[in-house]
């Protein structure tokens, strides 16, 4: 029988060293690997082609998404320029419309410089789907939940189109994690992930997987990860590895404290709109006021104003002007990503501390109003 997706994550790089018998795998910074002779070599030859440090991690992150392989880029955006590397000039991508920016911007710069053509849309309107599909499309892209608006998008409909129409199904699972969703068990073809997030979970790596869900995928990205060569540094690697030991028990603590405060902003008057699935720790909600976005988030406290998501603490974005400002204000607005959204990266401090400091900032919004009028 497999193990707990815990125990995966917790045993990760332990009895890996079977000359020490190290716990904690060491941070292999070689670049370089003697060969004894030729044709012959330990499994490691140069470190852009494989490392030791980054091989356990990939290994994890195999096993954790339940895919055939995984590779370990240096951010999340090399993850997904990677798995754009598989597509050429003519082929056609229907991608979610509401999606990370940075995504936005580099599916327009392959657009413009490669002749790739990417479809935005409501992925989870199969007629709109339909629609686009031609005999040039050549995979669907989505994220779900949907950043920022947090739309779930039921992988497993959308997976029944790609394999009836012979597309590959690529899902940025940044926001759930594998603890919430496994894509490839629901018919994902291809995992990403920004590991910037909460994999690593603690602000302090920048990293990137890719994890598919056959070997002939595996070897392709392959090619492409070792000719480009945005791999994940030893360091990174075991930074990540020990962020992702506490996964689980993080997503668990996000989670409880997102429902709270779901539940304490639905009923707050200065908030018009919270936007919740009921699962993990991201969240977004409308201010009631645009002119208040500006000293709401100069006045927290213990909440800070700052662009990422899914660390332990708890950070507020803006995606006007932050994550989302690559897309155009009318196509923004549009989708609902209004001057008045924030999105909200609930952290694992204790709940009461968190509602505190959104309570005194509305308080003293609030209380400016009287005063000024
Ligand atoms: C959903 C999602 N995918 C991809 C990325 C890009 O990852 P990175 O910043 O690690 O390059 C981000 C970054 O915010 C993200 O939120």
């Amino acid at each position: 029988m497999k193990n707990h997706i815990d125990t995966i994550l917790v045993q990760s790089g332990n009895r890996t060293d079977a000359v020490t018998g190290a716990i904690s795998p060491a941070i292999q910074l070689s670049t370089a690997y003697e060969h004894k002779g030729i044709g012959q070599s330990t499994g490691f030859d140069y470190s852009r082609t494989g490392n030791p440090t980054r091989a356990i991690l990939e290994d994890t992150l195999a096993k954790l998404e339940e895919g055939q392989r995984a590779l370990a880029f240096s951010s999340g955006m090399a993850a997904i320029q990677a798995v754009l590397n598989l597509f050429s000039t003519g082929d056609e991508l229907i991608v979610s419309q509401d999606l990370y920016g940075g995504s936005y911007r580099l599916f327009l710069q392959f657009e413009k410089q490669y002749g790739i053509k990417f479809h935005f849309i409501d992925i989870r309107d199969e007629s709109r789907v339909m629609e686009k599909l031609n005999g040039r499309t050549k995979a669907i892209f989505l994220e779900t939940p949907t950043n920022p608006l947090m739309n779930e998008i039921s992988i497993s409909s959308v997976s029944s189109i790609a394999k009836e129409y012979k597309l590959l199904l690529i899902v940025d699972n940044t926001f759930y994690t594998p603890i919430l969703q496994k894509p490839i068990t629901a018919g994902a073809d291809i995992v990403v992930h920004s590991a910037t997030k909460y994999l690593g979970g603690h602000n302090d790596v920048l990293a990137g997987a890719v994890i598919v869900k056959s070997e002939e995928l595996g070897e392709k990205l392959f090619i492409i990860q070792n000719s480009i060569g945005a791999v994940l540094s030893p360091f990174d690697s075991w930074l990540l590895l020990r962020g992702m030991k506490t996964l689980s028990l993080r997503m668990a603590r996000h989670e409880e404290n997102a429902r709270d405060i779901s539940e304490y902003l639905v009923n707050h008057d200065c908030v018009t709109d919270v936007l919740y699935t009921g699962k993990g720790g991201m969240l977004s909600f409308r201010i009631s006021r645009e002119e208040w976005v500006g000293p709401f988030l100069q006045k927290l406290k213990v909440i800070t104003f700052a662009e990422s998501l899914g660390g332990v603490e708890s950070f507020i974005t803006y995606p006007a002007t932050q994550t989302h400002s690559d897309i155009p204000e009318t196509e923004r607005n549009r989708l609902g990503i209004c001057n008045r959204l924030l999105r909200f990266s609930v952290g694992i401090e204790h709940v009461d501390d968190i509602i505190r400091d959104l309570e005194n900032v509305f308080n003293q919004l609030k209380g400016e109003v009287l005063i000024n009028g």
